[in-house]
């Protein structure tokens, strides 16, 4: 856990992050795997700059989920092709932006992600690899998030592969490559990593069987735990490199030689120890019998919409906005979720629906309080929604708001000047 003070001069509240504790964390998540291995720093934890540089030094790769976080790391200075481009829902214009800059590998998750990208690397005149993401039928069990074995806009169930090979082979200009096999997160027994691990290990020698190829790629997920806002260190797995090995010797021979080459993702291991928030307290008092504290900070700095228990639990309406392209079966319950990367990017687990396919536009009403401003909006980087205003009819304004990183002088702690 880094320690280090706030520098003299810099003004509450600030967080500090120590990229010696990032690179100690790297090299202690490095230990921890079998070799040879890639590690993969999932953006989302924090996409800082100085913090994708240091790991991009460090000989970290990136897991991008959204054009921001692209951007933030082609702008670090990460290569393309050691970019892998994640989430359950890309936009098209996304993915020809990532095509461009010269992404090479991306996850999909449906069999239609799979057409959408052959069809915009074809018309980009680029060949990718893609590594197809499986809802594995076991739920891996530990502490943190599940991801598989339960209902998810994450991956392809294990079922619908093994049912249909055929329909998650190559395209023209899209390789399919490996496996994407991530299964929870935030799990700090050695034994809950080993088992989930082997399960996806498994699972990989199953679906090579059954689509006749052997992968180039396997990412196996990660989930490393680490303490968050609490005081602690970060979990240890002294056995889980040895033990790991051995599995993957099995399930996998040959990736000792790089075939497949065998990759992990993480974020709050790597980063969550480096920093630190630094708030004032700015009022004490006794109410009914309590001390009340009261800081710079709450949930606007630390823990977001968690701490905003005035919201009630969303269950939106979810209508179609327009005509439907085409009628494709019967309105019925579905769970509702958003392309972020995490599970827990859910507006209703069984919502009732009209009968939508991509493209359809769908509306929520009743949004105009506690919509957009009580919404986690720098969270995984994605573009804020347009913001129209009409009065009778007519267009008053339309905008988008932007956030913009602003260096500051020495005096405030920066490092220019
Ligand atoms: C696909 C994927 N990779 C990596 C991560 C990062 O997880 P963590 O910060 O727990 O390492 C997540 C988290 O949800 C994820 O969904």
């Amino acid at each position: 856990m880094a320690r280090d003070p706030l520098p003299a001069g810099v003004e509450t509240p600030a967080y500090l992050y120590d990229v010696a504790e990032v690179r100690r964390c790297y090299a202690l998540l490095r230990q921890a795997l079998p070799q040879p291995s890639t590690v993969y720093y999932a953006v989302k934890a924090n996409p800082h700059p100085d913090l994708l540089t240091t790991l991009r030094v460090a000989g970290a790769n990136a897991e991008v989920c959204s054009v921001g976080e692209v951007d933030a790391a082609i702008a670090a200075g990460f290569r393309p092709d050691h970019l892998l481009y994640t989430g359950p829902g890309k936009r098209s214009r996304d993915i020809q932006h990532a095509l461009e800059l010269g992404v090479t590998e991306f996850s999909v998750d449906s069999r239609h992600a799979i057409d959408q990208l052959a069809g915009l690397a074809a018309a980009a005149d680029r060949r990718v690899r893609c590594l197809l993401r499986v809802n594995d039928d076991l739920a891996v069990p530990g502490p943190g998030l599940v991801m598989t074995g339960v209902s998810s806009q994450f991956g392809v169930d294990l079922g619908a592969v093994l049912a249909d090979p055929a329909g998650f082979a190559s395209r023209p200009n899209v390789e399919m490559a490996g496996l994407h096999l991530y299964m929870g997160s935030n799990i700090d027994s050695e034994d809950a990593l080993v088992a989930q691990f082997t399960q996806a290990a498994h699972t990989a020698h199953r679906l090579a069987d059954a689509l006749r190829t052997r992968w180039r790629v396997v990412n196996l997920g990660g989930g490393f735990g680490a303490p968050f806002a609490r005081s602690g260190v970060l979990p240890r797995f002294p056995g889980l490199a040895d033990r790991l090995g051995a599995t993957l010797d099995e399930a996998l021979p040959g990736w000792r030689d790089g075939t497949p080459a065998i990759t992990f993702e993480s974020g709050r291991y790597l980063a969550a120890t480096c920093g630190a928030l630094f708030t004032r307290v700015l009022d004490v008092k006794e109410s009914h019998g309590k001390r009340v504290v009261v800081l710079e900070s709450g949930v606007n700095h630390l823990g977001g919409m968690s701490g905003l228990r005035r919201l009630p639990q969303i269950a939106p309406d979810v209508e179609l906005a327009g005509t439907p392209s085409e009628t494709v079966g019967p309105a019925g319950p579905a769970q509702v979720s958003g392309p972020l990367c995490t599970p827990l990017d859910l507006w209703a687990r069984g919502a009732e629906l009209p009968a939508v396919r991509p493209g359809d536009l769908v509306r929520v009403a009743n949004v105009g309080a506690y919509g957009l401003s009580a919404s986690l909006v720098t969270f995984l980087g994605h573009p804020l929604p347009t913001e129209v205003v009409v009065d009778g009819g007519q267009i008053r304004s339309s905008s988008r708001l932007t956030l913009t990183r602003c260096p500051l002088p020495a005096s405030h702690g920066g490092t220019d000047g």
